[in-house]
């Protein structure tokens, strides 16, 4: 396993307990979906991989060692992280925005533009767009280029916040396609959050539902689609969920 919670909770300093006593294991290579209504402790639960926020108690290891092991530049640059809101650089170009974190590793600078090239062709994204600005680009090609910057350092890991949720359709569900073969061509593992049933049901290997900062079940889509629980079936039943937070 890749990721794993042991017993981990997250009380915020004005005592909120966000995330109880969870426990689940991310498996190497799957696209693992954490899905809940609004304020359950989805965003918390991502951040704390990455160590944006830090646990108050139990344990989160990454390959068996607890992430406080980990130099933090060193743990975060290994995990790719998307937003929710598409959150590019304006000032910079489409080619500068997905170079930032190799340009931060110091890369040589034909191995990053040899890089940006590959990536751009992997999201079928037109050579041209290279130097344009974000504001130029329609929705679904900045949040592509937001994915791409995430990967560009190869991470083995990635973080997805409801990445998709901005988007028309029909963007999104190209985007959920790329997310897909990125899982599949290049074996990334993903960690993805969603508040939509649905969305949940296309991409996750494996999907945990959460409610009130509790993990309600773990399962595939035909586990969570066969579960009797009531609070699974009311979730799922709901079809999309409400816009969250
Ligand atoms: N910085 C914070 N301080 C205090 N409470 C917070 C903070 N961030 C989130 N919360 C609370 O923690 C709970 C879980 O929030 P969050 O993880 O953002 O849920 P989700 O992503 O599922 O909507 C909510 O009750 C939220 O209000
Ligand atoms: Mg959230």
């Amino acid at each position: 396993m890749l990721i794993e919670f042991q017993n981990v909770s997250k009380r915020y300093d004005d005592g909120t307990l966000a995330v109880k006593e969870l426990t689940l294991t991310v498996q190497k290579g799957e696209i693992f979906v954490l899905i809940g209504p609004s304020g359950c402790g989805k965003t918390t639960t991502m951040k704390m991989v990455n160590r944006l926020i830090d646990h108050t108690d139990g344990k989160i290891l990454i390959d068996g060692r607890e992430i406080y092991q980990f130099d933090i530049y060193e743990l975060r640059r290994n995990i790719g992280y998307v937003l929710q809101q598409i959150a590019l650089f304006p000032h910079l170009t489409v080619e500068e925005n997905i170079s930032v974190v190799p340009d931060l590793l110091k890369w040589p600078k034909q191995k990053t533009k040899d890089r940006v090239t590959e990536l751009m062709q992997i999201a079928g994204l037109d050579p041209v767009l290279r130097q344009k600005k974000p504001t130029e680009l329609s929705g679904g090609q900045q949040q592509r280029v937001g994915v791409l910057r995430a990967l560009a350092a190869d991470p083995e890991v990635i973080l997805m916040d409801e990445p998709f949720s901005a988007l028309d359709p029909i963007s999104r569900g190209q985007l959920q396609d790329d997310v897909k073969r990125l899982n599949d061509e290049l074996g990334k593992t993903i960690l993805f959050v969603t508040h939509d049933i649905e969305e949940a049901m296309k991409l996750g290997d494996r999907i945990a539902l959460m409610r009130d900062g509790k993990l309600v079940v773990v399962g595939t889509p035909s586990e969570i689609r066969a579960s009797d629980d009531p609070f699974v079936l009311e979730f799922t039943q709901r079809g999309r969920g409400e816009v969250d937070a």
